[in-house]
């Protein structure tokens, strides 16, 4: 039974305004966050500017761009001269994400300084971990974790954001740094979307994948718990990664979970827009603002998008 004529719904849809007025979900520069790579040599990326690597020079400069742009924070990834097995760049003090954050923290105190802790860009068979008898060994790797979110808070990271999915990794580096804001990338899948940061990041595994330790596409019960997990040991944020192809999983988490959620649109997402733009078949800032209010409407406070700049310019 439907009580048209008196319910007309397109009334509220007949200005601008009124859109406006009624609009459920906002979407500004405040709830972007603007992921960055820094490497020893700048790489341009023409398809997929968000992708490109920077230096510890002109990273400088793109965060004065992106400050002027008025973008919030930024998520640094380190691209090291040099890999071995254990990925000790990661946490030497004179690494490359290090190096950047000394620059930046000095030169950007209002620029939110996020570093993601990984060991996958460091080692030279690219898996997030340290190899011990041909598996990736959780409790030798949340040790080299912990050690590379103390140098990272060290070097004047704000944030750290470990993204291994390891077990037990939020408490290990918890317990070394027990002021420092964490937000957890708890549920990450293993995804065929990140094939464009594998390329930027060189990070692609030697062998084998990643899902002995990244989570399986078929499951939501079990994003549960890893978010119970990390809330137990003491995550002040909780991410899903992806975000497109996961926002029923972004809807349960929001739903059951008090903490601030953050979502990563990740380098696939992003890229498929701009091939499918690049082709003539889509409007890109259009599919672009769809896609990261649909992130928001499901769920997410704050998202990390290789859009983040190109969104704040479209906005002057
Ligand atoms: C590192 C990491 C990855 C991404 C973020 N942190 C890649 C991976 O797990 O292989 C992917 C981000 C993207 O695709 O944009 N572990």
């Amino acid at each position: 039974m439907s009580s048209f004529p008196v319910t007309r719904l397109r009334r509220l849809r007949q200005t601008s305004v009124l859109r406006d007025f009624v609009r459920e979900t906002s979407l500004s520069v405040d709830d972007l966050l603007m992921p960055l790579f820094v490497a020893p040599q700048q790489l341009r990326n023409a398809r997929l500017p968000g992708l490109a690597r920077h230096t510890v020079e002109s990273v400088v400069t793109e965060c004065e761009e992106l400050v002027r742009l008025g973008v919030k924070g930024v998520l640094l990834f380190g691209v090291p001269e040099e890999k071995d097995d254990e990925g000790s760049g990661a946490w030497i003090d004179d690494g490359i994400v290090q190096s950047a954050l000394r620059a930046l923290s000095a030169r950007f105190p209002e620029l939110l300084l996020v570093t993601d802790v990984c060991l996958c860009e460091y080692t030279t068979h690219g898996h997030c971990g340290v190899i011990v008898h041909g598996e990736v060994d959780n409790d030798a790797t949340i040790e080299l974790l912990a050690r590379t979110a103390v140098s990272h808070v060290e070097a004047g990271a704000d944030v750290i954001a470990p993204s291994d999915m390891m077990d037990g990794r939020v408490a290990a580096i918890r317990e070394q740094l027990p002021t420092t804001p964490l937000i957890a990338y708890s549920v990450k899948y293993a995804s065929a979307f990140y094939g464009p940061f594998r390329e930027v990041a060189d990070s692609a595994p030697a062998f084998g994948d990643r899902r002995g330790y990244q989570m399986d596409p078929g499951n939501v019960r079990e994003a549960l718990r890893e978010c119970e997990q990390d809330v137990l040991e003491g995550a002040d944020m909780l991410m899903v990664k992806p975000a497109l192809p996961y926002l029923d999983v972004l809807r349960a988490v929001r739903d059951r979970f008090e903490l601030p959620l953050a979502a990563y649109n990740v380098s696939g997402e992003y890229a498929m827009v701009k091939a499918a733009a690049a082709a003539g078949d889509l409007d890109e800032q259009a599919a672009a603002i769809e896609s990261l209010t649909a992130i928001r409407r499901a769920g997410a406070d704050v998202i990390f998008t290789y859009w983040a700049k190109e969104f704040a310019s479209w906005l002057c």
